[in-house]
């Protein structure tokens, strides 16, 4: 791992043997971008990698002498507009005293070991100093008198570069900016497939792919969270490139509030990307002396196709992103009363529905919506955060004792963010709920958002929250967000820095997460919003797992679950087999196939345990029983994309340990096909070819090559006639095989 620093050409090449990330210093003083890719051997001058010769008789170019320097076509690493270049800049800065173009100029570098914090956001860091070297540019602009500040991170053996940028007022005025991305990258030509997870509530992380062409296109959020409609992930994946070959740029934005991930193909050909905390609606004031961090933008490279760009991101979030304490622990198998009770509960039906799981095998209750103020369905009390004496009249802390006392850890669902019209908290302070006083305000599932931007009220449910914890000794938290914001507009904030609103509400949050996480280390936090509305790896930072979806129909899991994995590891997914009819699509599928699908995530159990019948219970325990005995290779081993879900009727996955010796392989099929094709096989991948495996269930043992290049046979479907033979049939099958070295 090293960063090249040429003092005399002024060029920095960042490479560890995977990637190489080249920039210079341009003549005139800003930077431009000359390689980022697969590794390149080091040499002295990279020059050679700067073209000025394209057409010139449209650009505009600041040198007289020298036609040929536009910034228009030259590729840059942290653009402005307004002297030449008309592509969108990555920062849009002024003194609104005297208008002005910004006009950063190189002034200094320095390389430190290891990975610095990035103040009161989330972000990767480096477990040693050894794991990570950040280079750090200092740009000057002297009319502004501002200072800015690009970090490029290089992580030791990981294809991966962190960037982020900061910029400090080092003069006596006000600074307002409008726009600042966390990273701009200009890449030479647009022969790409912007490939994205798009979707809706119950419907999330769709895989989504366009064809680049000239103009802008983007994906957003403007909601006051990273949404259900766009994650904050985009690759951009030559056209020839498969799950397992080609060429593959992955990004994901630490961040989950308001971003933007856009892609401006221009009139050359070239792909701008810029990433960053959505200019719109965005005004930070920048007071003498402050600074302005951005967060940081994670950048995969694959030569290896969308599964190795997935499993970069995969080994970084696992290693050097969630918090160190959940790292190597085996996450509870819990059991939620959610779709089990909804908000009709007491705690003699609380208790039975622990000893039953308990007795299950499972190993931590939690206890959903509905246990505090008086909240008989979601019309009110959020924000009232005592318990509900009809339901619980012997208070929480009695029932997390019954609980404990089954053998099961105690969990509690929250919503801090929240508040409803209909609550004590609201007829208390009413200007404490987001929006203009007086006005109206918009409801999303009959609630207000709380002003997370006024330190006060972060103050008032960390007091709130933490004498809970204390007082229950609960072990687990899922802290849910169910809307997003809209009138954002905060009462304490002076019309002038309104523009403030959105990033001041999310580093609120991140703020009591960050306190609640220091002060109780061995709380598992989940964090969810309406399902999977902030799955992002700033909440990840936080909460090492996220629940993927309120969908928990095990055909949508497939596509929820598939999506979800291109940027995100397996252990951050909350995935739970519920009752059928399901609830959110009404469909029937074999208990098995829910289980198959929930394994490969965080487990767990979403249902009334005593309303099953004996076989069931029989067939959940063993399902218990083996999601123990495999969850750690499913949290550590190496995960596989096989069959995508959207492009057939079926789906596959699998999870190899790091040593090849142990695999476990899902396999699924959405409908029956009368009449079947005879030989079906699964071709497999990641294999050791000179290991044999035995595969359960089965008696025959297969080579590693053999089950990736002749595949592995699967069981006989029923085809009408050969009802004995057949070892599945009906819509919705699926197996789970494990393999194992012998
Ligand atoms: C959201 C969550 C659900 C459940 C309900 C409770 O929809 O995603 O899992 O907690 O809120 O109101």
């Amino acid at each position: 791992m090293q960063i090249h620093i040429n003092e005399e050409k002024k060029q920095f090449h960042l490479t560890n043997g995977q990637i190489s990330y080249i920039f210079h210093v341009m003549k005139n003083g800003q930077l431009g971008h000359l390689y980022y890719g697969k590794a390149l051997k080091h040499r002295d001058d990279f020059s050679h990698f700067q073209r000025y010769d394209v057409p010139t008789a449209a650009s505009c170019h600041p040198y007289r002498d020298d036609p040929a320097f536009s910034l228009e076509t030259v590729r840059q690493e942290y653009p402005v507009y307004g002297s030449s270049d008309f592509r969108e800049p990555a920062i849009s800065v002024s003194n609104p005293n005297k208008s002005h173009i910004p006009a950063f100029q190189y002034y200094s570098c320095c390389v430190l070991e290891g990975k610095p914090v990035l103040e009161g956001l989330p972000a990767t860091y480096a477990n040693d100093p050894d794991e990570a070297k950040t280079l750090r540019v200092v740009l000057k602009d002297d009319f502004l008198n501002a200072e800015l500040e690009l970090s490029y991170t290089l992580f030791k053996n990981k294809p991966v570069i962190t960037r982020s940028a900061k910029v400090k007022n080092n003069g006596e005025e006000n600074l307002i900016i409008e726009r600042m991305m966390a990273a701009s990258l200009d890449l030479p030509d647009k022969e790409f497939i912007f490939t994205h997870l798009a979707g809706t509530w119950a419907r999330e992380r769709h895989v989504k792919e366009r064809v680049l062409e000239m103009g802008i296109q983007s994906i957003s959020s403007i909601r006051g969270a990273s949404s259900h409609h766009h994650n904050p992930f985009l690759a951009l994946k030559r056209p020839t490139a498969t799950e397992h070959t080609g060429e593959v740029y992955g990004f994901n934005f630490v961040y989950s509030s308001n971003f933007i991930m856009q892609v401006e193909v221009d009139h050359y050909d070239m792909a701008r990307l810029t990433i960053g905390i959505h200019p719109f609606g965005f005004k930070w004031n920048l007071a003498p002396k402050e600074s302005f961090q951005t967060p940081e933008v994670v950048m995969v490279y694959s030569d290896q196709g969308l599964n190795g760009m997935s499993q970069a991101f995969h080994q970084l979030y696992r290693e050097n992103l969630i918090a160190e304490r959940w790292k190597q622990v085996e996450r509870p198998i819990l059991i939620n009363n959610w779709e089990a009770t909804y908000f009709d509960f007491n705690e003699e039906k609380l208790v039975n529905i622990a000893k039953s799981a308990s007795e299950l095998g499972i190993e931590l209750f939690v206890l959903d919506d509905g246990w505090f103020g008086k909240r008989n369905d979601d019309t009110s009390s959020l924000g009232d955060w005592h318990v509900d004496q009809r339901k619980l009249p012997n208070g929480l802390e009695s029932l997390a004792e019954k609980v404990r006392a089954t053998g099961m850890k105690f969990g509690l669902w929250f919503e801090p963010e929240m508040i409803s019209p209909n609550s004590d908290l609201f007829r208390e302070h009413p200007d404490w709920a987001v929006g203009m006083l007086n006005q109206p305000s918009t409801l999303g599932r009959n609630q207000l958002v709380l002003d997370f931007s006024r330190p006060e009220i972060v103050e008032y449910l960390y007091g709130k929250m933490s004498s809970i914890i204390k007082q229950t000794g609960l072990s687990y938290i899922k802290w849910d967000m169910n809307r997003n914001i809209t009138e954002a507009f905060s009462a304490k904030l002076p019309a002038c820095q309104q523009g403030e609103f959105f990033h001041r509400y999310i580093l609120g949050v991140y703020h009591l997460y960050e306190r609640l996480t220091n002060e109780f280390p061995d709380v598992l936090f989940e964090s969810c919003a309406g399902g999977g509305g902030r799955f992002d790896p700033g909440m990840l930072y936080y909460a090492p797992q996220a629940w993927a979806s309120d969908d928990t129909d095990a055909v949508e899991r497939l596509k929820i679950q598939y999506g979800t994995s291109f940027a995100y590891p397996l252990y951050s997914m909350g995935s739970h087999v519920s009752a059928v009819p399901n609830h959110q699509t009404l469909r029937k599928t074999p208990l098995a196939t829910r289980a198959n699908t929930a394994y490969f995530g965080t487990f767990g159990y979403e249902l009334d345990p005593l309303k099953l019948s004996d076989e069931e219970r029989q067939e959940i325990k063993e399902q218990v029983a083996f999601y123990k005995k495999y969850r750690k290779l499913i949290r550590d081993g190496q995960f596989y994309r096989l069959v995508s879900p959207f492009t057939g009727n079926e789906a596959a996955w699998m999870v190899v340990r790091d040593d090849r010796s142990e695999a476990i392989v899902g396999w699924y099929k959405v409908l029956a096909t009368p009449n079947s094709p005879k030989h079906q096989t699964l071709k497999l991948v990641g294999l050791d070819q000179e290991k044999v495996y035995q595969v359960n269930g089965l008696k025959q043992m297969f080579y590693g090559d053999e089950l990736m290049q002749v595949g592995l046979p699967l069981p006989t479907e029923f085809n009408g006639v050969n009802g004995n033979n057949a070892k599945r049939g009906g819509d919705f099958q699926s197996e789970v095989f494990y393999f194992k070295q012998v």
